[in-house]
């Protein structure tokens, strides 16, 4: 068996290749400017958070928005800062729940499973961090799968695995669990890092990958509101039809009145 640090290159970012990132960056790029269309004014400026390593800011910068990425990871930032240089492109070091910019933006964008990994208390701190960040009528944008039918899943399949390819070298096996607490539902993604060798499997390491707060519609709602927003809509992830109990992800947008 081995063990040791896992490289860099088989970290989570790297598995969304280019055509995903496309059709990430394409869908938010349409969605603001039917926003923009509906409220009569230009939304040029995004704080993306977290950010990643900015997978979208090349698209962004082509589509002519300035953007700010704040994200916890140093490396991930230290990455963004390198690949996206120029004017209109600023990074920090930050946590989501607490930071303070001293600016204030057209659109917060929490993209791909961003949000809800905390409690509701710290959630609506990060809430409230995104709407202090944006100006009078400023949009969040929150890209979630539904946890209705993750709930259900994890209820009726207990002891799921799903193995991931990594960079061809290595395998991941994530082991997804339910667990309550103060009467919601988390999902907790472990998984566990494989090198190949062989017909054999080395064990490099066990990960924690994200303890994610499952968040009905009408959950997420109530924490937009609590925090001073007012709903827009919500679509069924990836269209601009609006969102129904079946949806396996949800878009929801909010406004800061
Ligand atoms: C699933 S990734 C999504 C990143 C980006 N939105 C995207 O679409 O590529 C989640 C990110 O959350 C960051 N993160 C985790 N906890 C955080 C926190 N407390 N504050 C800020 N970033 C955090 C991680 O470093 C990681 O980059």
């Amino acid at each position: 068996m081995a063990s040791g640090k896992v490289p860099q290159e088989i970290e989570w970012h790297i598995d969304y290749d280019r055509p995903k990132s496309e059709l990430d960056a394409e869908y938010i790029d349409a969605l603001i400017n039917l926003l923009s269309r509906k409220l009569g004014r230009k939304l040029g400026s995004i704080l993306d958070v977290p950010c990643g390593n900015g997978r979208l800011h090349d698209y962004f910068r082509v589509y002519g928005y300035s953007v700010y990425g704040v994200d916890i990871s140093k490396e991930l930032i230290e990455q963004a800062k390198k690949s996206h240089p120029g004017e209109g492109y600023e990074y920090s070091l930050g946590d989501m729940r607490d930071f303070s910019l001293n600016k204030k933006f057209d659109v917060y964008l929490s993209w791909f499973t961003s949000f809800g990994y905390f409690d509701d208390k710290d959630n609506i701190k990060v809430l409230r961090t995104a709407r202090t960040h944006l100006k009078k009528n400023g949009i969040i944008i929150i890209e979630l799968s539904n946890g209705t039918p993750t709930v259900e899943y994890l209820k009726t399949h207990p002891k799921s695995v799903f193995i991931h390819e990594r960079s061809g070298e290595y395998l991941s096996i994530e082991r997804p669990y339910l667990e309550y607490e103060d009467g919601v539902a988390y999902q907790v993604r472990n998984e566990s890092i494989y090198k190949k060798h062989g017909k054999d499997l080395l064990f490099v390491k066990m990960q924690r990958l994200n303890r994610l707060r499952l968040y009905s519609k009408e959950d997420l709602e109530k924490q937009l509101v609590k925090a001073g927003f007012k709903v827009m809509r919500t679509l069924a992830g990836y269209s601009f039809k609006d969102f129904t109990e079946g949806d396996k992800r949800m878009v929801m947008v909010g406004i800061k009145e």
